[in-house]
Formats: C-alpha cells, structure tokens, sequence
C-alpha cells in the first residue's frame, strides 16, 4: 500500500512541475447558458467538469430557447409556458453572473429566437400559438412588438393547429426559415426593408412534421436541411436565389436514424435538434428512440456529389436530447448535449475535426439531478432544454 502511494505521489510531483504549459494550451475555460424548466443557468465549463455560476430560478417557466446579444450584453430569453419575452443583462459575460431586466408580451408558446443580420429585430417563432413575431431590439432596453404573423395554410394529418418551431437566418442575411411542425411546411420570411413578410411557402410531403435544420454552404451554392419530428426523416434541398425569392430543390430524403440502427419505438421517436459543422458534419439529435439512451446521429455532406451520407451514431448518455450545439472555436471540437432525462444532463463530446466522428466516451457530463430546479424533483423530463456556449 505505502509504496504504489508514493509512486502515486512522487509521479503527481513531477507531473505537477511539467504541467503549467500543458495546461495553458490544453485548458480553455468556456461559459455555457442553459436553459430548462423553471431556470436559466450559466456554467464554467473546464474540459472536464460543469460549474453552475448563475441563475435565475422561477417556478413555472421555460426558457426553452435564448439569444445573447453580445454588444449590449443583454440575454432574450422565451417563456414557453406564456407569452413573455424576458430580458437579462450580463455586467461582465465572463462572470456568468447576469440579472432579470425586463418583460414584454408577445405571443403565447416561443420556442426559439433569431436576429436579423444586424441584430436589430429577433424573429419568434411560437410554436404553441401558431405565430411569428418580430420585436424591434434596435435600442439597448426593452423589446417592442413590431409585427405578430399568423401562421396559415392546410394542416398536416392528425394535427390541430401550425407548429413554427425554429427561425433560423440565412447565410445571406436576408431570409429567415421557419419549419412548420403542424403544417408539413417551410417558411421563408423575407426580412429586407424591413418587409417581414412571408414570401414563399414549401410544401413536406404529407406527415414530416419539420422541426429544426440548418444551413451548409459550398462555393457559391447553398443548402438548407431540416430534421422532421413527426417521421424522423432528415430533407436535404439546394438553395437557389432568385432574385427577392429563395427556390427549394429537393436533393435527398432519408431517416435520420440511418439506415442500420433505427429506433427500438418508431412510435415514440421524435427527432430533435439540429447542429451542422464546417459545413460539412451534419449532427441530429434522435429523442425517445425507445432505446437504453437516445442518440447523436453524425452525417456527413459532400460537395462534389451534392450528397448526405449517414456516417455513426453515439450515445447521448441521456433520454430526450432536445438540444446540441457546437462549441465556438474554430474547429468546434467540442459538441454539448442537453438531455431532460435520463442520467446525464450536460455531456460535453468530443468531435474530430477532419472526420466530424463524435467520440463515443464523453469529455465530461453533468448528472441529470444536479441541473433540476428546486421543486421538480419528482416530475418527469425536467433537465436542461437548452445548453449553448456563448
Ligand atoms: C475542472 O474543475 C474540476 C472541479 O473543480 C477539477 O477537479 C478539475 O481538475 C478541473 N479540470 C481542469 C482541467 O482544470
Ligand atoms: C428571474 O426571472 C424572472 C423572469 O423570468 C423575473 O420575473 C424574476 O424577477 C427574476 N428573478 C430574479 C431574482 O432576478
Ligand atoms: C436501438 O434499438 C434497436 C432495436 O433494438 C436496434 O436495432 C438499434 O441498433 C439500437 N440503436 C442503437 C444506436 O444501438
Ligand atoms: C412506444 O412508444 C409509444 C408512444 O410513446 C408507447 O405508447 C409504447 O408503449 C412504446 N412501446 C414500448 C414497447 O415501449
Ligand atoms: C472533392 O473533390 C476534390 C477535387 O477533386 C477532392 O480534392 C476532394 O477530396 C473531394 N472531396 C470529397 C469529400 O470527396
């Protein structure tokens, strides 16, 4: 026992003296905002292990989606259980330590937020009322409602009502995209002049139920793909800029499982977020698989064959990834996971940057019951909904 502790110790010593440059080059401190029922977090994160450094916690919430506006230091932070908009001020970001500002009414049920190119509007897409608003952030204080869209056109089979679920700029600036989870289609909302006007509309085929997508540029060509919610199928379609308008050209359609590893409930599967890196690693959260843990599936596009291939799966040590994202230096080596159930509800995986392949073994994870608010305890699916690094 004695000898193998002072190895032990002697081999820490010297590790000890080696380590500070090491350690400066290996050891980047990232600040994380994390969202979920009842509160707002922010976290240190250090490589390998998650510090809560600030909160706001209040019963009944769901800051499901938020926006840093980084010159005015002020958070835009949906309620999807109301119809706020809530704003929170950081004194220094790097502190992690922000405070409540201000509330303005909107519509009721947002479920994500974007700026315009210039971060003077923030776009709402209300999934839970079948709404679009768009609010003037021009000035540094609170919002003001410009304009609330309805949302309209055929419904989707089985479903009640519009679905907006995510409003994402595209990489001109210009169009904003709406997935319509409840209608099987795509909205372009043309942003120039101020117009915020819904342009052109793309009809799904019938029961896609869109959720979330992204962008991929290559040369001068775009693409835009879209997980669907309602049948786990991931739809690739190039871009073609048409003077004001914006065509879509379907390329492919495919699950989002891939083909070797579908879902052990096809019932209850509900393909979640969407993350995309170097243009290229396209990452899709894949939630209530029925599975031990649900899943990251990992494709890859490929420019010279205008293609997207199924590349692996890994764990997301968790149930209901309902949010991923990438980390934000240059080869967004890192990819954060917020699962609301299961064991874990932060995990941070590492991703090749040349392969995009996920590393099956976390870097680090949060258990689920240390990310809960105060109160929720017994309920279900209470972990985080949201983790970005800002
Ligand atoms: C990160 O923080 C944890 C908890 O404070 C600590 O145990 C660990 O050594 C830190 N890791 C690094 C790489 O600094
Ligand atoms: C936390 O945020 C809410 C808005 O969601 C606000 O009403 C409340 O005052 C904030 N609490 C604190 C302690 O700042
Ligand atoms: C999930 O379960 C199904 C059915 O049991 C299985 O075919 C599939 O490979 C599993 N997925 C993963 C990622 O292990
Ligand atoms: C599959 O999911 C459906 C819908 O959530 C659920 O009703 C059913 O019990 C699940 N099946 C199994 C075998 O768990
Ligand atoms: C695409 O084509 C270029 C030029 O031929 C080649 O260098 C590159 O490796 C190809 N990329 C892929 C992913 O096949």
């Amino acid at each position: 026992m004695m000898l193998p502790s002072l190895i032990t110790l002697l081999t820490l010593g010297s590790m000890a003296t080696a380590a500070p440059t090491a350690r400066a080059r290996d050891v980047v401190s990232r600040r994380l905002l994390i969202g979920g029922p009842s509160q707002i977090l922010t976290a240190n994160f250090n490589g390998s292990s998650f510090e809560i450094t600030g909160k706001n916690v209040t019963a009944g919430t769901a800051p499901s989606w938020m926006r840093l506006k980084a010159s005015t230091n002020t958070l835009y932070a949906v309620d999807e259980n109301s119809n706020s908009l809530n704003q929170f001020k950081f004194d220094d970001i790097t502190s992690g330590e922000f405070a409540y500002a201000s509330s303005v009414t909107g519509s009721s049920g947002v479920v994500f937020l974007e700026f315009n190119k210039d971060k003077t509007r923030l776009v709402g897409a209300a999934y839970g009322s079948a709404m679009i608003d768009v609010w003037d952030v021009s000035a540094d204080g609170a919002p003001k409602l410009l304009k609330q869209i309805k949302v309209e056109g055929p419904l989707g089979p089985n479903q009640q009502a519009h679905h907006p679920h995510q409003a994402l700029l595209d990489p001109t600036g210009r169009f904003i995209i709406l997935p319509d989870l409840g209608g099987d289609q795509l909205l372009v909302l043309d942003t120039k002049d101020d117009k915020y006007e819904i342009t052109e509309t793309i009809t799904l085929f019938p029961g896609a139920g869109p959720r979330h997508g992204g962008f991929i540029t290559s040369g001068d060509k775009t693409f835009y793909t879209v997980a669907c919610e309602l049948s786990n199928k991931v739809i690739l379609y190039g871009l073609d800029y048409t003077g004001d308008g914006l065509a879509f050209k379907e390329i492919s359609t495919q699950s989002t499982y891939g083909a070797q590893f579908p879902p052990a409930n096809a019932t209850s599967a509900a393909a979640g977020a969407v993350a995309i890196a170097n243009n290229k690693d396209v990452y899709i959260s894949n939630r209530l698989s029925g599975n031990e843990t649900d899943s990251i599936a990992h494709f890859v596009f490929n420019a010279n064959t205008t293609s997207l291939t199924f590349s692996n799966t890994v764990s997301s040590h968790g149930i209901l990834p309902r949010d991923i994202s990438l980390s934000i230096d240059e080869d967004q080596s890192l990819l954060f996971v917020a699962n609301q159930a299961g064991d874990n509800g932060l995990v941070a995986l590492r991703r090749c940057p040349v392969s995009g392949k996920l590393d099956a073994n976390p870097v680090a994870t949060k258990p689920f019951t240390e990310l809960i608010a105060l109160g929720l305890e017994n309920e279900p699916n209470v972990g985080p909904q949201f983790v970005q690094e800002i």
